[in-house]
């Protein structure tokens, strides 16, 4: 999500001072929870098949992954909202972060943070029944040189979380690809290995910039 001094930058907007003053922004915090509220809403969308009865008040809890959970701003609506959540993120100064406000949630138990590469996830086959992903999803190409690179990084991203959802799984991403051949690539991943899905723009002849998809696991 870009902020009032503009776009985020990976590693460096989410280090030291950065990453307090991330925690700090009430504008940020906003930003996020609505975009996760959001991001829950578009989970249950018809477009995708309806996904059958679902009530927290029955005990039904999904379990969900947070991909680059951040401070934990989207990881705790999604616990409010009754739901189990890993949340996975790579840098110690903002998962220390999402430790600290688990603490003061009413059901701390339903919040499990590891600090791993969402490239390289420790999570079991057929573990997992929805993936969230808010304002991270693009970052996870940073470091790859070539177009070559780019393409084998988010196919075997694909590969992987198609393995963690049980069947009916569904992945829910907010992110920022730079441009269009960014956005494609991102796309043909889970094309090409095992969803279906669709993706939805405020501003649909922006080809860069805010995107959400909708996937479900084929
Ligand atoms: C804008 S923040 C996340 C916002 C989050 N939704 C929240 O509520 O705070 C983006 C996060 O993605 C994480 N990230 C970037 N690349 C990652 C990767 N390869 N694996 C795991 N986390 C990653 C960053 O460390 C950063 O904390």
């Amino acid at each position: 999500m870009s902020n009032r001094e503009g776009t985020p930058k990976f590693p460096d907007s989410y280090i030291g001072d950065k990453s307090i003053e991330y925690d700090n922004s009430t504008w940020m915090e906003r930003n996020q929870k609505k975009t996760t509220l959001l991001c829950l809403q578009y989970l249950r969308d018809d477009k995708l098949d309806n996904l059958g009865n679902y009530n927290v008040l029955d005990g039904n809890h999904y379990i969900i992954v947070d991909l680059g959970c951040g401070s934990g701003f989207s990881s705790e609506i999604l616990v409010d909202s009754g739901h189990r959540v890993i949340g996975i993120d790579i840098l110690i100064d903002m998962l220390s972060k999402a430790k600290t406000k688990k603490k003061n949630l009413e059901n701390k138990k339903n919040l499990e943070l590891i600090l791993a590469d969402i490239n390289y996830l420790p999570l079991r086959k057929a573990s997992i029944n929805h993936i969230i992903s808010i304002s991270a999803y693009n970052f996870i190409i940073y470091g790859t040189e070539t177009i070559r690179d780019k393409f084998k990084t988010v196919n075997n991203t694909a590969i992987y979380l198609k393995k963690i959802l049980k069947p009916k799984g569904r992945i829910i991403i907010e992110f920022y690809p730079k441009d269009e051949k960014e956005l494609e690539i991102f796309i043909s991943s889970f094309n090409n290995n095992g969803f279906d899905g669709f993706m939805i723009k405020k501003n649909p002849a922006q080809k860069a910039g805010q995107t959400y998809l909708l996937l479900k696991k084929r």
